[in-house]
């Protein structure tokens, strides 16, 4: 089972590699800031020495009902809907053809669905950077809205946890 744990200082950020340039500076130049000012939380899944095999943050959100699905929508008593942003997902380079995309993204969502005990959100979205990254997330449920955003509701996280 994956286990991933917070980001901290110690983890080997500056060998971290993967195929978005944007998601690898992030984590070099970013993350510990936005950790620092509750912008965002940052998970890693750690391998020895405290390299990074993978990351993902989440932070809360929200969306206009209007851009969800209609049915879906009737089902919402709010104009503005607090969500759940998964921000950034990305596995090193070194771990490609593992799963380990997938392992990360169910304990992204696992952890998402575990804090609306906490604080309500009715659904996850996220951004997606490329083509390859809209198809990873389709596979696993998520619906692409016009915005080019993609979301799924929590009541799915839900019934596959
Ligand atoms: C998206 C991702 C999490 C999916 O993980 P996964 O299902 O475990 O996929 P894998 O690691 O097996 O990669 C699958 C293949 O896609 C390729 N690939 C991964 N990200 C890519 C990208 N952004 N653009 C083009 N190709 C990419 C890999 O090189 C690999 O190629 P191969 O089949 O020739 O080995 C992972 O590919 C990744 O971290 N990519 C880089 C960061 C990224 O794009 N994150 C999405 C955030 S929007």
């Amino acid at each position: 089972m994956l286990h991933t744990v917070e980001l901290k200082s110690s983890h080997k950020k500056t060998v971290f590699s993967c195929e978005e340039p944007s998601l690898e500076n992030y984590l070099k130049k970013q993350a510990g800031q936005d950790i620092k000012r509750k912008v965002a939380a940052c998970f890693v899944l750690e391998g020895e020495n405290e390299i990074i095999k993978g990351y993902y943050t989440l932070s809360s959100d929200n969306i206009d009902r209007t851009i969800i699905p209609v049915e879906l929508q009737k089902k919402m008593p709010y104009k503005t809907l607090p969500v759940t942003l998964l921000g950034r997902l990305a596995r090193d380079v070194n771990y490609k053809g593992q799963g380990l995309g997938e392992l990360l993204l169910a304990d992204a969502l696992k952890r998402a669905y575990a804090a609306t005990v906490t604080i309500g959100a009715c659904a996850v979205v996220t951004d997606p950077l490329s083509e390859h990254a809209r198809k990873f997330y389709g596979g696993f449920g998520f619906i692409s809205l016009e915005s080019g955003r993609m979301f799924v509701p929590m009541q799915t996280i839900e019934a596959s946890l």
